[in-house]
Protein backbone atom coordinates (compact mmCIF):
# COMPACT_ATOMS: atom_id res chain seq x y z
CA UNK A 1 0.00 0.00 0.00
CA UNK A 2 1.50 3.62 -0.56
CA UNK A 3 2.00 5.33 2.43
CA UNK A 4 -0.59 8.24 3.25
CA UNK A 5 -1.51 11.07 5.30
CA UNK A 6 -5.57 11.84 5.51
CA UNK A 7 -7.48 14.38 7.51
CA UNK A 8 -10.35 16.00 6.93
CA UNK A 9 -11.08 19.11 8.24
CA UNK A 10 -15.21 19.27 8.11
CA UNK A 11 -17.91 19.02 10.50
CA UNK A 12 -21.01 17.37 8.95
CA UNK A 13 -24.44 17.42 10.30
CA UNK A 14 -26.56 15.10 8.25
CA UNK A 15 -30.52 14.85 9.86
CA UNK A 16 -33.92 15.92 8.07
CA UNK A 17 -33.74 19.55 9.80
CA UNK A 18 -30.19 20.30 9.55
CA UNK A 19 -30.44 23.88 7.80
CA UNK A 20 -32.09 25.15 11.37
CA UNK A 21 -28.71 24.85 12.87
CA UNK A 22 -27.12 27.17 10.85
CA UNK A 23 -27.79 30.05 13.42
CA UNK A 24 -25.55 28.43 16.24
CA UNK A 25 -22.88 26.65 13.61
CA UNK A 26 -22.38 30.47 11.63
CA UNK A 27 -21.98 32.46 15.81
CA UNK A 28 -19.06 30.18 15.73
CA UNK A 29 -17.31 31.65 13.23
CA UNK A 30 -19.17 35.76 13.88
CA UNK A 31 -21.81 38.04 13.72
CA UNK A 32 -22.59 38.84 10.09
CA UNK A 33 -22.53 36.81 7.72
CA UNK A 34 -22.99 36.49 3.75
CA UNK A 35 -26.13 34.28 2.48
CA UNK A 36 -25.05 33.29 -1.66
CA UNK A 37 -28.01 31.34 -3.82
CA UNK A 38 -29.12 30.87 -7.15
CA UNK A 39 -32.65 33.04 -6.46
CA UNK A 40 -34.05 29.96 -7.77
CA UNK A 41 -38.06 29.67 -6.65
CA UNK A 42 -37.28 26.12 -5.07
CA UNK A 43 -35.90 28.60 -1.87
CA UNK A 44 -38.85 30.25 -1.11
CA UNK A 45 -41.18 27.51 -2.08
CA UNK A 46 -39.72 25.02 -0.09
CA UNK A 47 -39.46 27.28 3.07
CA UNK A 48 -36.07 27.10 3.41
CA UNK A 49 -34.06 30.54 2.67
CA UNK A 50 -37.23 31.74 5.25
CA UNK A 51 -35.89 29.08 7.75
CA UNK A 52 -32.30 29.80 7.53
CA UNK A 53 -33.26 33.48 8.16
CA UNK A 54 -35.08 32.77 10.97
CA UNK A 55 -32.40 30.55 12.59
CA UNK A 56 -29.55 33.43 12.31
CA UNK A 57 -32.08 35.83 13.76
CA UNK A 58 -32.56 33.89 16.32
CA UNK A 59 -28.86 33.44 16.95
CA UNK A 60 -28.17 36.78 16.76
CA UNK A 61 -26.25 36.45 13.42
CA UNK A 62 -26.77 39.39 10.86
CA UNK A 63 -26.45 38.71 7.29
CA UNK A 64 -26.52 40.27 3.68
CA UNK A 65 -28.13 38.04 0.56
CA UNK A 66 -26.85 37.86 -2.80
CA UNK A 67 -28.44 35.50 -4.82
CA UNK A 68 -28.08 34.98 -8.83
CA UNK A 69 -25.35 31.96 -8.96
CA UNK A 70 -26.27 30.51 -12.66
CA UNK A 71 -25.22 26.77 -13.40
CA UNK A 72 -21.38 27.18 -14.32
CA UNK A 73 -20.94 29.76 -11.83
CA UNK A 74 -19.88 33.18 -13.06
CA UNK A 75 -16.61 35.17 -11.81
CA UNK A 76 -17.98 38.27 -12.53
CA UNK A 77 -20.79 37.73 -9.36
CA UNK A 78 -17.85 36.30 -7.12
CA UNK A 79 -16.48 39.54 -7.74
CA UNK A 80 -19.48 41.59 -6.48
CA UNK A 81 -19.91 39.05 -3.62
CA UNK A 82 -15.94 39.88 -2.33
CA UNK A 83 -16.86 43.54 -2.57
CA UNK A 84 -19.52 42.59 -0.47
CA UNK A 85 -17.25 40.90 1.96
CA UNK A 86 -14.77 43.80 2.22
CA UNK A 87 -17.38 46.50 2.31
CA UNK A 88 -19.70 44.67 5.03
CA UNK A 89 -16.97 43.42 7.33
CA UNK A 90 -18.43 39.47 6.48
CA UNK A 91 -17.38 36.96 8.48
CA UNK A 92 -18.71 33.88 7.27
CA UNK A 93 -20.48 32.58 4.02
CA UNK A 94 -23.41 30.37 4.48
CA UNK A 95 -24.21 28.79 0.79
CA UNK A 96 -27.14 27.49 -0.36
CA UNK A 97 -27.98 25.85 -3.48
CA UNK A 98 -25.88 22.91 -5.75
CA UNK A 99 -22.56 22.70 -6.43
CA UNK A 100 -22.47 25.87 -8.70
CA UNK A 101 -23.42 28.02 -5.52
CA UNK A 102 -21.49 26.18 -2.91
CA UNK A 103 -18.13 26.91 -5.70
CA UNK A 104 -19.08 30.59 -5.67
CA UNK A 105 -19.00 30.82 -2.13
CA UNK A 106 -16.00 28.91 -1.55
CA UNK A 107 -14.35 31.68 -4.00
CA UNK A 108 -16.29 34.32 -2.63
CA UNK A 109 -14.39 33.40 0.57
CA UNK A 110 -10.88 32.95 -0.58
CA UNK A 111 -11.13 36.39 -2.31
CA UNK A 112 -12.45 38.09 0.07
CA UNK A 113 -9.53 37.74 2.14
CA UNK A 114 -6.51 37.73 -0.38
CA UNK A 115 -4.99 41.01 -1.89
CA UNK A 116 -4.70 40.15 -5.29
CA UNK A 117 -6.86 38.91 -7.79
CA UNK A 118 -8.93 36.05 -6.78
CA UNK A 119 -8.58 34.34 -10.63
CA UNK A 120 -4.38 34.12 -9.93
CA UNK A 121 -5.47 30.91 -8.04
CA UNK A 122 -7.19 29.02 -10.81
CA UNK A 123 -4.25 29.95 -13.05
CA UNK A 124 -1.60 28.79 -10.07
CA UNK A 125 -0.17 31.98 -9.82
CA UNK A 126 -0.89 32.39 -6.25
CA UNK A 127 -2.05 29.69 -3.20
CA UNK A 128 -4.80 29.95 -1.31
CA UNK A 129 -3.44 30.66 2.25
CA UNK A 130 -6.53 31.36 4.04
CA UNK A 131 -10.43 31.57 3.01
CA UNK A 132 -13.65 33.04 5.13
CA UNK A 133 -15.09 29.95 7.15
CA UNK A 134 -17.74 28.62 4.70
CA UNK A 135 -21.24 26.76 5.75
CA UNK A 136 -22.63 24.74 2.90
CA UNK A 137 -26.41 23.79 2.73
CA UNK A 138 -26.14 21.29 0.07
CA UNK A 139 -29.73 21.39 -2.04
CA UNK A 140 -28.49 18.75 -4.57
CA UNK A 141 -26.37 15.89 -4.68
CA UNK A 142 -23.92 15.28 -7.00
CA UNK A 143 -20.68 17.64 -6.93
CA UNK A 144 -19.64 16.87 -3.26
CA UNK A 145 -18.91 20.51 -3.18
CA UNK A 146 -20.47 20.64 0.66
CA UNK A 147 -17.35 18.60 1.58
CA UNK A 148 -15.01 19.19 -0.95
CA UNK A 149 -11.53 20.91 -1.28
CA UNK A 150 -12.15 21.75 -4.87
CA UNK A 151 -14.21 24.98 -6.52
CA UNK A 152 -14.86 25.15 -10.36
CA UNK A 153 -15.24 29.11 -11.46
CA UNK A 154 -16.25 30.22 -15.03
CA UNK A 155 -14.51 33.57 -16.35
CA UNK A 156 -17.26 34.93 -17.84
CA UNK A 157 -14.90 37.82 -18.88
CA UNK A 158 -13.30 36.58 -21.73
CA UNK A 159 -14.34 34.90 -24.86
CA UNK A 160 -15.05 32.02 -24.73
CA UNK A 161 -15.82 31.57 -21.67
CA UNK A 162 -12.99 29.66 -19.65
CA UNK A 163 -13.47 27.35 -16.36
CA UNK A 164 -11.18 26.31 -14.08
CA UNK A 165 -10.48 24.04 -10.96
CA UNK A 166 -9.28 25.85 -7.42
CA UNK A 167 -8.28 22.54 -5.96
CA UNK A 168 -6.71 22.48 -2.08
CA UNK A 169 -8.04 21.46 1.00
CA UNK A 170 -7.38 25.42 2.13
CA UNK A 171 -11.17 25.72 0.77
CA UNK A 172 -12.62 22.73 2.34
CA UNK A 173 -15.89 24.22 3.77
CA UNK A 174 -16.09 23.99 7.73
CA UNK A 175 -19.32 22.72 8.37
CA UNK A 176 -22.03 20.98 5.44
CA UNK A 177 -25.64 21.14 7.21
CA UNK A 178 -27.50 18.18 5.03
CA UNK A 179 -30.91 17.41 4.68
CA UNK A 180 -31.77 14.91 1.88
CA UNK A 181 -35.34 16.21 1.76
CA UNK A 182 -34.47 19.50 0.57
CA UNK A 183 -33.46 18.11 -2.48
CA UNK A 184 -37.29 17.07 -3.53
CA UNK A 185 -37.93 19.59 -5.37
CA UNK A 186 -35.50 18.85 -8.28
CA UNK A 187 -35.89 18.35 -11.85
CA UNK A 188 -35.17 14.26 -12.40
CA UNK A 189 -32.47 15.26 -15.12
CA UNK A 190 -30.71 17.36 -12.18
CA UNK A 191 -31.48 14.00 -10.02
CA UNK A 192 -29.74 11.72 -12.81
CA UNK A 193 -27.10 14.55 -13.05
CA UNK A 194 -26.18 14.58 -9.40
CA UNK A 195 -26.24 10.38 -9.43
CA UNK A 196 -23.90 10.43 -12.56
CA UNK A 197 -21.33 13.21 -11.13
CA UNK A 198 -21.01 11.07 -7.87
CA UNK A 199 -20.13 7.27 -10.02
CA UNK A 200 -17.90 9.35 -12.08
CA UNK A 201 -15.90 10.89 -8.92
CA UNK A 202 -15.60 7.47 -7.40
CA UNK A 203 -14.86 6.12 -10.76
CA UNK A 204 -11.98 8.74 -11.06
CA UNK A 205 -10.23 7.24 -8.23
CA UNK A 206 -10.88 3.87 -8.47
CA UNK A 207 -9.43 3.64 -12.18
CA UNK A 208 -5.86 3.34 -10.66
CA UNK A 209 -2.22 1.99 -11.15
CA UNK A 210 -1.65 1.97 -7.13
CA UNK A 211 -1.06 -1.48 -6.29
CA UNK A 212 -2.56 -2.99 -3.02
CA UNK A 213 -5.59 -1.23 -3.05
CA UNK A 214 -8.11 -4.24 -1.94
CA UNK A 215 -9.98 -1.60 1.11
CA UNK A 216 -10.49 1.12 -0.54
CA UNK A 217 -11.25 -0.67 -3.73
CA UNK A 218 -14.13 -2.45 -1.73
CA UNK A 219 -15.33 0.77 -0.25
CA UNK A 220 -15.25 2.33 -3.49
CA UNK A 221 -17.64 -0.01 -5.14
CA UNK A 222 -19.91 -0.29 -1.94
CA UNK A 223 -20.83 3.47 -2.89
CA UNK A 224 -21.24 3.21 -6.93
CA UNK A 225 -23.49 -0.05 -6.02
CA UNK A 226 -25.52 2.30 -3.83
CA UNK A 227 -26.07 4.73 -6.28
CA UNK A 228 -26.80 2.03 -8.50
CA UNK A 229 -29.27 1.19 -6.05
CA UNK A 230 -31.11 4.02 -4.92
CA UNK A 231 -30.79 6.21 -8.14
CA UNK A 232 -33.13 4.85 -9.76
CA UNK A 233 -35.64 5.19 -6.26
CA UNK A 234 -35.29 8.30 -6.01
CA UNK A 235 -36.52 9.24 -9.73
CA UNK A 236 -39.36 7.47 -9.28
CA UNK A 237 -39.89 8.54 -5.92
CA UNK A 238 -38.36 12.11 -5.15
CA UNK A 239 -39.58 12.42 -1.26
CA UNK A 240 -38.34 9.07 -0.41
CA UNK A 241 -35.99 10.53 2.02
CA UNK A 242 -34.34 7.11 2.92
CA UNK A 243 -33.06 6.16 -0.42
CA UNK A 244 -32.36 10.48 -1.11
CA UNK A 245 -29.98 9.61 2.19
CA UNK A 246 -27.86 7.16 0.76
CA UNK A 247 -27.33 9.30 -2.45
CA UNK A 248 -26.48 12.14 -0.15
CA UNK A 249 -24.42 10.54 1.64
CA UNK A 250 -22.44 8.76 -1.36
CA UNK A 251 -22.01 12.33 -3.10
CA UNK A 252 -20.08 13.21 -0.10
CA UNK A 253 -18.21 10.45 0.41
CA UNK A 254 -17.05 10.13 -3.40
CA UNK A 255 -15.00 13.35 -3.07
CA UNK A 256 -13.73 12.80 0.46
CA UNK A 257 -11.98 9.50 -1.84
CA UNK A 258 -10.50 11.95 -4.19
CA UNK A 259 -9.00 13.73 -1.63
CA UNK A 260 -6.48 11.35 0.52
CA UNK A 261 -5.95 7.62 1.12
CA UNK A 262 -3.52 5.76 -0.80
CA UNK A 263 -4.21 5.92 -4.48
CA UNK A 264 -3.21 7.82 -7.85
CA UNK A 265 -6.52 8.93 -9.61
CA UNK A 266 -6.03 8.19 -13.15
CA UNK A 267 -9.98 8.93 -14.44
CA UNK A 268 -9.61 11.98 -16.80
CA UNK A 269 -13.43 12.43 -17.27
CA UNK A 270 -13.59 15.47 -15.57
CA UNK A 271 -10.88 17.57 -17.37
CA UNK A 272 -12.18 16.35 -20.61
CA UNK A 273 -16.29 16.66 -19.68
CA UNK A 274 -15.53 20.30 -18.83
CA UNK A 275 -14.11 22.35 -21.48
CA UNK A 276 -17.60 20.40 -23.77
CA UNK A 277 -19.90 21.67 -20.72
CA UNK A 278 -19.30 24.91 -20.56
CA UNK A 279 -18.67 25.52 -24.77
CA UNK A 280 -22.11 24.01 -24.94
CA UNK A 281 -23.83 25.22 -21.32
CA UNK A 282 -24.76 21.58 -20.94
CA UNK A 283 -25.62 20.02 -17.42
CA UNK A 284 -22.24 18.88 -15.68
CA UNK A 285 -23.78 15.62 -15.11
CA UNK A 286 -25.14 14.79 -18.60
CA UNK A 287 -21.87 15.41 -20.24
CA UNK A 288 -20.32 12.94 -18.04
CA UNK A 289 -22.77 10.54 -19.17
CA UNK A 290 -21.36 11.13 -22.50
CA UNK A 291 -17.75 11.00 -21.91
CA UNK A 292 -17.50 8.50 -19.12
CA UNK A 293 -17.71 5.70 -21.05
CA UNK A 294 -16.00 7.28 -24.38
CA UNK A 295 -12.96 7.30 -22.02
CA UNK A 296 -13.69 3.84 -21.20
CA UNK A 297 -14.45 2.33 -24.72
CA UNK A 298 -10.73 4.42 -25.44
CA UNK A 299 -8.86 3.19 -22.51
CA UNK A 300 -9.77 -0.36 -21.78
CA UNK A 301 -7.27 -2.60 -23.40
CA UNK A 302 -4.54 -0.54 -21.38
CA UNK A 303 -5.68 -2.11 -18.12
CA UNK A 304 -7.78 -4.82 -19.22
CA UNK A 305 -7.52 -6.59 -15.31
CA UNK A 306 -9.32 -3.52 -13.85
CA UNK A 307 -11.64 -2.94 -16.78
CA UNK A 308 -12.60 -6.69 -16.03
CA UNK A 309 -13.26 -5.96 -12.33
CA UNK A 310 -15.27 -3.20 -13.21
CA UNK A 311 -17.62 -5.68 -15.30
CA UNK A 312 -17.70 -8.26 -13.18
CA UNK A 313 -18.51 -6.45 -9.46
CA UNK A 314 -19.73 -3.37 -10.65
CA UNK A 315 -21.79 -5.00 -13.98
CA UNK A 316 -22.41 -8.16 -12.46
CA UNK A 317 -20.65 -9.40 -16.44
CA UNK A 318 -19.51 -13.34 -14.94
CA UNK A 319 -15.48 -13.49 -16.29
CA UNK A 320 -14.68 -15.28 -19.03
CA UNK A 321 -11.48 -16.40 -18.35
CA UNK A 322 -10.94 -17.39 -22.15
CA UNK A 323 -12.22 -13.97 -23.43
CA UNK A 324 -11.40 -10.83 -21.11
CA UNK A 325 -11.88 -8.30 -23.40
CA UNK A 326 -15.27 -9.43 -24.03
CA UNK A 327 -15.75 -9.74 -20.44
CA UNK A 328 -14.45 -6.02 -20.04
CA UNK A 329 -16.51 -4.83 -22.99
CA UNK A 330 -19.65 -6.38 -21.49
CA UNK A 331 -19.08 -4.27 -18.65
CA UNK A 332 -18.76 -0.74 -20.64
CA UNK A 333 -22.05 -1.71 -22.79
CA UNK A 334 -23.83 -2.56 -19.35
CA UNK A 335 -22.88 0.38 -17.72
CA UNK A 336 -23.83 2.48 -20.85
CA UNK A 337 -26.95 0.88 -20.51
CA UNK A 338 -27.55 1.60 -17.22
CA UNK A 339 -26.43 5.39 -18.01
CA UNK A 340 -29.21 5.12 -20.41
CA UNK A 341 -32.17 3.18 -19.56
CA UNK A 342 -32.40 3.75 -15.55
CA UNK A 343 -30.93 7.58 -15.58
CA UNK A 344 -32.15 8.82 -18.64
CA UNK A 345 -28.93 10.66 -19.85
CA UNK A 346 -27.43 10.82 -23.24
CA UNK A 347 -24.20 8.60 -24.26
CA UNK A 348 -23.42 10.52 -27.21
CA UNK A 349 -23.25 14.05 -28.25
CA UNK A 350 -25.71 13.65 -31.37
CA UNK A 351 -28.22 12.39 -28.79
CA UNK A 352 -28.40 15.96 -27.51
CA UNK A 353 -27.86 18.27 -30.73
CA UNK A 354 -24.13 18.61 -30.07
CA UNK A 355 -23.18 18.51 -33.72
CA UNK A 356 -19.78 18.79 -35.19
CA UNK A 357 -18.35 20.47 -31.72
CA UNK A 358 -14.63 21.81 -32.44
CA UNK A 359 -12.82 19.11 -31.23
CA UNK A 360 -9.21 20.22 -32.00
CA UNK A 361 -10.09 23.45 -29.79
CA UNK A 362 -11.55 21.09 -26.82
CA UNK A 363 -8.77 18.89 -26.66
CA UNK A 364 -6.48 22.33 -26.51
CA UNK A 365 -8.19 23.39 -23.57
CA UNK A 366 -8.01 19.76 -21.74
CA UNK A 367 -3.68 19.51 -22.69
CA UNK A 368 -2.72 23.38 -21.88
CA UNK A 369 -2.54 23.11 -26.02
CA UNK A 370 -0.69 19.96 -25.90
CA UNK A 371 1.70 20.65 -22.95
CA UNK A 372 0.12 18.61 -20.59
CA UNK A 373 -1.18 14.96 -19.90
CA UNK A 374 -4.40 14.02 -18.11
CA UNK A 375 -5.10 10.12 -16.27
CA UNK A 376 -1.61 10.22 -14.47
CA UNK A 377 1.46 8.76 -15.35
CA UNK A 378 0.70 5.28 -15.73
CA UNK A 379 -1.13 3.39 -18.39
CA UNK A 380 -4.23 5.67 -18.05
CA UNK A 381 -2.09 8.97 -19.14
CA UNK A 382 -3.51 10.40 -22.18
CA UNK A 383 -2.15 13.20 -24.42
CA UNK A 384 -3.91 15.67 -26.83
CA UNK A 385 -4.08 12.89 -29.51
CA UNK A 386 -5.57 10.69 -26.97
CA UNK A 387 -8.22 13.40 -25.71
CA UNK A 388 -9.64 14.11 -29.42
CA UNK A 389 -10.00 10.34 -29.89
CA UNK A 390 -12.24 10.12 -26.96
CA UNK A 391 -14.97 13.64 -28.23
CA UNK A 392 -14.66 11.11 -31.73
CA UNK A 393 -15.98 8.16 -29.73
CA UNK A 394 -18.23 10.41 -27.67
CA UNK A 395 -19.14 12.29 -30.86
N1 LIG B 1 -16.57 21.66 -6.11
C1 LIG B 1 -16.56 20.41 -6.50
O1 LIG B 1 -16.02 19.54 -5.82
C2 LIG B 1 -17.22 20.06 -7.80
C3 LIG B 1 -17.18 18.73 -8.27
C4 LIG B 1 -17.81 18.46 -9.48
C5 LIG B 1 -18.46 19.45 -10.19
N2 LIG B 1 -18.46 20.74 -9.71
C6 LIG B 1 -19.12 21.85 -10.44
O2 LIG B 1 -20.41 22.07 -9.86
C7 LIG B 1 -21.30 22.61 -10.86
C8 LIG B 1 -22.52 21.73 -11.01
O3 LIG B 1 -23.24 21.71 -9.81
P1 LIG B 1 -24.57 20.82 -9.65
O4 LIG B 1 -24.46 19.65 -10.55
O5 LIG B 1 -24.78 20.60 -8.21
O6 LIG B 1 -25.70 21.74 -10.26
P2 LIG B 1 -25.98 23.31 -10.14
O7 LIG B 1 -25.56 23.82 -8.82
O8 LIG B 1 -25.39 23.96 -11.35
O9 LIG B 1 -27.56 23.36 -10.18
C9 LIG B 1 -28.25 22.89 -11.31
C10 LIG B 1 -29.66 23.43 -11.33
O10 LIG B 1 -30.43 22.83 -10.27
C11 LIG B 1 -31.15 23.83 -9.57
N3 LIG B 1 -31.39 23.34 -8.20
C12 LIG B 1 -30.48 23.08 -7.24
N4 LIG B 1 -31.07 22.57 -6.15
C13 LIG B 1 -32.40 22.51 -6.43
C14 LIG B 1 -33.54 22.04 -5.69
N5 LIG B 1 -33.44 21.51 -4.48
N6 LIG B 1 -34.75 22.15 -6.30
C15 LIG B 1 -34.88 22.64 -7.55
N7 LIG B 1 -33.84 23.07 -8.30
C16 LIG B 1 -32.60 23.00 -7.73
C17 LIG B 1 -30.29 25.08 -9.66
O11 LIG B 1 -31.04 26.24 -9.49
C18 LIG B 1 -29.74 24.94 -11.10
O12 LIG B 1 -30.61 25.49 -12.01
C19 LIG B 1 -20.50 22.63 -12.15
O13 LIG B 1 -19.96 23.93 -12.33
C20 LIG B 1 -19.41 21.62 -11.90
O14 LIG B 1 -18.25 21.83 -12.70
C21 LIG B 1 -17.87 21.04 -8.53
Amino acid sequence: MNPFTFQYPVKVVFNPEAENQVGQEALAFGKKVLIHHDSGAYLEDSGLLPRVRKSLDEAGVSYIELGGVRPNPRLSLMREGIELCRKEGIEAVIAIGGGSVMDSAKTIAMGAVYDGDVWDFALWKAQVKDTLPVITIPTMSGTGSEVSCCAMVCNDEVEPEDKRGIITMAIVPKVALINPSLQASLPKKQVASGCMDIISHTLTTWFTDSQDVYITDRMMEGLIESVIKYAPVVLENPTDYEARSQIAMAASLAVVFMCGFERNSCGADHAIENPLTTMHHLAHGTTLAIICPAWMRYVYKRDLPRFVQFANRLMGVPVDPFDMEGTALEGIVRFEQFIKDRLGLPTHMSEIGVENSDIDFLANVVTNNGTTTVGGEGPYKLDINDVKKIYEIAK
